[in-house]
């Protein structure tokens, strides 16, 4: 009846909240409306190589050609089969999980999909899972997935002086009860880049043993940290194989493979025993089908070819040395230019930093200063993507930012 229609129906929308956007897509947002040629985007978590730009990995482009002929069709619910099968290979090969048929998985939408699958399936499967532990801080999605799910969404204290909080952390998780699963960031934590130390992952996987907590794995950065996926997934492999753990994987290529918009993930779950894994295995799939029903092929392909093929692993492999070391070394550029400035404060932290973000420790007033005076973007805890910097842009930032903390006087880093 469109406008003649005389109704009294109240919209269902009546009570809608209006929401906040994402801080960090917001960040991109703002970043793409200014014209200013010195701006940098430090906001989003994506790659960009020595002259600013995306990078499409030589072995991305190798792969491509291998794929040119592949088809649009359909995947199976659960993925495209040799994906999974070269995902688990890496992360797990060497593990009596592997070995023994223990592991169950399905490609995921990226990293944020292998989370929604895996809290779906602790659902699903009638495990007595109701809290989960996520770290303060942490990355957006987790708190927004899980709470969603119905799940009770709880905290870890994680970031004290500009380190991990490794005594907090620990006192709140010798608390958690065994109705409970932990999510843990297998490297390169985002947002503070500061990970366990070997010896506190063992003390970590030694309460969450003893204590009967269900440990998931958010996986997002394996190989992109170091350089090298065997490093990346020590922690993981300690839990599930030195430890004999069951556990969620929940993986990523998007920054390890600069496959960010193609979606491409897995989640796993390491289980006790062979008939245990295929029943996850069937829940894992029904989850798939109620949700997005069958996971993107483009990306999957690309990925199989990569990971399937000898020479392209290869190129793989080399890609991920460069992407980390040019972060690595830009960290080392922005400290040593942060120390030839003499700016007022402490900026070890930025070194010491694990993958592709650091917590510079700036307020909220001088990160919006930052971007309202110099241009600069980065999320308002301060968390900068390192990616973003470059021998182009690194000396204008260090100089703006040692402005900024001199100018907002009296607020410097703490030590
Ligand atoms: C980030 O943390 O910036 C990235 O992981 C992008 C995202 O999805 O938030």
């Amino acid at each position: 009846m469109g406008s003649l229609g005389h109704t009294s129906k109240i919209s269902a929308f009546q009570e809608t909240p209006l929401l906040l956007s994402d801080g960090i897509f917001d960040v991109t947002r703002r970043y793409n409306a200014d014209t200013n040629p010195n701006k940098a985007n430090l906001g989003q978590g994506s790659y960009r190589h020595d002259n600013g730009e995306t990078w499409i990995l030589p072995s991305v482009r190798m792969a491509k050609e291998a794929i040119a002929d592949c088809d649009h069709e359909y995947l199976a619910v659960a993925g495209l089969k040799s994906l999974r099968d070269e995902v688990e290979k890496l992360v797990l090969g060497n593990t009596a999980a592997f070995k023994e048929g223990r592991v169950a998985s399905v490609q995921s939408l990226s990293g944020s999909g292998a989370l929604m699958l895996a809290g779906l399936t602790l659902k699903t499967s009638n495990t007595n899972i109701k809290t989960i532990y996520i770290t303060d801080p942490t990355w957006p999605p987790h708190d927004l997935i899980f709470r969603s799910q119905g799940f009770e969404v709880r905290t870890l204290p994680y970031y004290k002086d500009h380190s991990f909080d490794f005594e907090a952390y620990m006192d709140v998780l010798k608390q958690a009860e065994s109705t409970s699963a932990v999510v843990l960031h297998a490297c390169a934590h985002n947002p503070t880049g500061c990970d366990p130390t070997r010896d506190q992952w063992r003390q970590i996987a030694s309460v969450i043993r003893e204590r009967g907590i269900f440990p998931i794995f958010d996986a997002a950065y394996l190989g992109f940290n170091t350089g090298s996926v065997d490093e990346d997934a020590w922690a993981i492999r300690y839990f599930i194989d030195d430890l004999g753990l069951e556990a969620g994987l929940c993986l990523s290529f998007a920054k390890s493979m600069g496959l960010y918009g193609e979606r491409v993930g897995l989640v796993a779950f390491v289980t006790q025993t062979p008939d245990t894994a295929r029943a996850v295995f069937t829940v894992l799939e029904v989850a798939q089908r109620g949700t997005v029903s069958t996971p993107p092929a483009y990306g999957a392909h690309i990925a199989n070819a990569i990971l399937g093929t000898r020479t392209i692993a290869e190129q793989w492999e080399r890609d991920l040395i460069t992407m980390s070391s040019r972060i690595r070394g830009m960290k080392q550029k922005l400290y040593d230019e942060l120390v030839r400035l003499q700016t007022p404060g402490d900026w070890s932290h930025i070194v010491k930093a694990t993958g592709m973000f650091a917590y510079l420790g700036l307020t909220l007033a001088q990160v919006e200063y930052l971007e309202a005076k110099h241009h600069i973007y980065m999320a308002k805890t301060s968390r900068i993507s390192v990616a973003g910097l470059n021998d182009s842009n690194i000396g204008y930032f260090a100089r703006v930012l040692d402005q900024t903390v001199r100018e907002t006087s009296g607020i410097v880093p703490a030590n």
